[in-house]
């Protein structure tokens, strides 16, 4: 099919194992035999207390587990146990074992990380929120709670009959780590950053103590990172999140779609890009920009998914896009759910590459990174099945549509930009990242730095990206860091974002 390849879209990311010395998880650690040992001593025990049904270390939902990972170069490890938690206390027991035996770990929810290592581990003990996938709309409370195991597609369709909805990925494949990532949606512009609609969060802490963070009580601090601070703060184990008023899935009220565009087009799409992102301000428009640099000259190197509430694309947003011939186009009335549900971006079977930058809405900067990424590729063709490009909006509404929400991790930098994408598809059968496409990686991000004073996005980074340095409450966030775990057993155990 013409749009398989672009509908993974987004796939993930990097690439360093969980045994690489430049991951923090094996900072002076035991090493060799002794990590494996300490993790059976925690599988044995966790298998004690909770059974064997909960705790596998062989069979088929264990395969399907190991397996399960989006980016293929995290679906080959093999945990020494996985956990499946059926409850928070469940997800106590482990920790607590965990932390006794000294052993590694790794979270896994909706499976989507494109980090190597970060939502699988061999020699470690796995959790995997595969039986808490709950979802449900409160009409009393107006609020939706869930389960850290659920998919956005599964939450969206439990809750569009009372016409709410959640701020979720643009891919219904995606999984609830999302939110600890501060998370984009189509309708941010509307409604702002996922995180911004959480409303409490329980979490599990280092300790084992299970306890539920707010914006008000004691534990507001922790709130606030769990909010872009990703797996460093706790696993979390509930979340309850404000609803978006979107109307059920009949309710039609936005336009829009796909364009698909030409490789002689791409300067064009590079620079309608950057003007959308410097011009438009409208909440109601969403878009989001797939360039491909794999074939230059491909009928379908770009991809423009946009979408307006209303019952038609203005051309005062989109006439840039709109004027370029289409090589396909599938523009129609849509609900929020349609939209929702338009990208599934669950197809496995290739290793990811992500890296991130931010850019503020400037045609000479787009265009050469655009170059960049199309010399990158051009030298490591032969191992590479697409490298894209993915251009998000983060217009100034997304962080002033909600009044009432609080802070996150990061900060809002002031200005109209775009959080950029790099992402970096493998020919399938490439198992692990090679060496020299990752340096060469590295070497990109290098080129194409952020614009000055913006955040990266902690779920598009590359490994190797300090995202929490460019946050700009990054103190304070290292401040809680040290508070809810002061010996540092999460960043020396579990592979994660570096720099706390
Ligand atoms: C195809 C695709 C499309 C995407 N689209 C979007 C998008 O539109 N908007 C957006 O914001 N992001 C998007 N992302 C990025 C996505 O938000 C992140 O990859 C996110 O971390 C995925 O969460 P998950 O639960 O699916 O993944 P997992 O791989 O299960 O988890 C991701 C990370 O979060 C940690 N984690 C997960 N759950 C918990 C928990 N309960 N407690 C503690 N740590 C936890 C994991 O350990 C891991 O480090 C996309 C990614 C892909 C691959
Ligand atoms: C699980 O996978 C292993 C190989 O990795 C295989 O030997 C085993 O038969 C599989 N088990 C089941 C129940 O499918
Ligand atoms: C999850 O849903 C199941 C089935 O509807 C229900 O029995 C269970 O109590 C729910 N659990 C939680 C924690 O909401
Ligand atoms: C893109 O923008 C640059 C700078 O404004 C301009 O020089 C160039 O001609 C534009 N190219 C296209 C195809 O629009
Ligand atoms: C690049 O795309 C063009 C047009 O879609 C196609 O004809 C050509 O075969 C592609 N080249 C490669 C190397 O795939
Ligand atoms: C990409 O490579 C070409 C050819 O080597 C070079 O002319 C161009 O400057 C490079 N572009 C960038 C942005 O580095």
């Amino acid at each position: 099919m013409l749009l398989d390849h672009f509908l993974v879209y987004i796939t993930s990311l990097v690439v360093v194992s969980a045994q690489d010395p430049s991951s923090s998880a094996s900072a002076n650690d035991v090493s060799g035999p002794q990590i494996g040992k300490a993790a059976s001593l925690a599988c044995d025990s966790i298998r004690f207390a909770l059974g064997s049904s909960i705790v596998e270390s062989s069979g088929a939902e264990y395969n399907a587990t190991a397996q399960g990972p989006w980016s293929l170069f995290n679906s080959l490890d093999q945990p020494t146990c996985i956990v499946y938690p059926r409850s928070a206390s469940d997800v106590q027991i482990a920790m607590k074992q965990i932390v006794k035996f000294g052993s590694h770990y790794a979270v896994q929810s909706g499976a989507h990380s494109a980090m190597v290592g970060w939502n699988s581990i061999s020699d470690g003990v796995l959790i995997a929120f595969t039986h808490m996938k709950n979802a449900s709309y409160s009409p009393a409370t107006d609020t939706i709670t869930v389960q850290p195991g659920v998919h956005w597609g599964d939450v969206m369709t439990a809750v569009e009959p009372y016409g709410v909805s959640v701020v979720g990925g643009r891919s219904s494949d995606v999984g609830t780590g999302l939110l600890l990532g501060g998370g984009i949606s189509f309708v941010s512009p509307l409604y702002g950053w996922s995180a911004d609609l959480i409303k409490e969060i329980d979490v599990v802490l280092v300790t084992g103590q299970l306890l539920t963070a707010t914006a008000t009580n004691e534990y507001s601090d922790l709130f606030v990172a769990l909010k872009g601070g990703a797996n460093r703060f706790g696993i979390v184990t509930r979340y309850e999140l404000y609803p978006a008023h979107t109307g059920n899935k009949d309710q039609k009220d936005w336009f829009g779609g796909l364009l698909v565009l030409p490789g002689s087009a791409s300067e064009a799409v590079s620079n309608a890009s950057a003007r959308y992102v410097r011009e438009v301000t409208d909440p109601n428009a969403g878009l989001m920009v797939v360039m491909n640099t794999k074939n230059l000259t491909d009928v379908a190197a770009n991809i423009i998914y946009l979408f307006y509430k209303g019952a038609e694309l203005p051309e005062r947003i989109f006439g840039d896009f709109l004027a370029i011939p289409p090589t396909f186009q599938s523009l129609s009335p849509l609900s929020y759910f349609d939209i929702s549900n338009m990208i599934p971006g669950g197809d496995r079977g290739n290793g990811q590459q992500f890296g991130s930058s931010s850019w503020v809405g400037d045609e000479a900067t787009f265009w050469e990174g655009y170059n960049h990424l199309a010399n990158f590729t051009k030298r490591f063709d032969s191992d590479l099945f697409a490298s894209l490009m993915v251009i998000s909006p983060v217009p100034r509404s997304a962080w002033t549509a909600r009044q009432s929400a609080g802070p996150k991790a990061f900060n809002d930098p002031g200005v109209a930009y775009a959080s950029m994408n790099f992402n970096i598809v493998h020919s399938p059968g490439v198992t692990t990242l090679p060496k020299g496409v990752d340096e060469g990686f590295r070497f990109l991000l290098t080129q194409t730095p952020p614009s000055p004073g913006l955040p990266l996005f902690i779920s598009e980074c590359d490994p190797s990206q300090n995202v929490y340095e460019t946050y700009s409450g990054f103190a304070a966030l290292q401040k809680t860091y040290a508070k809810y775990d002061p010996h540092r057993f999460i960043v020396e155990h579990t592979v994660g974002p570096n720099g706390l």
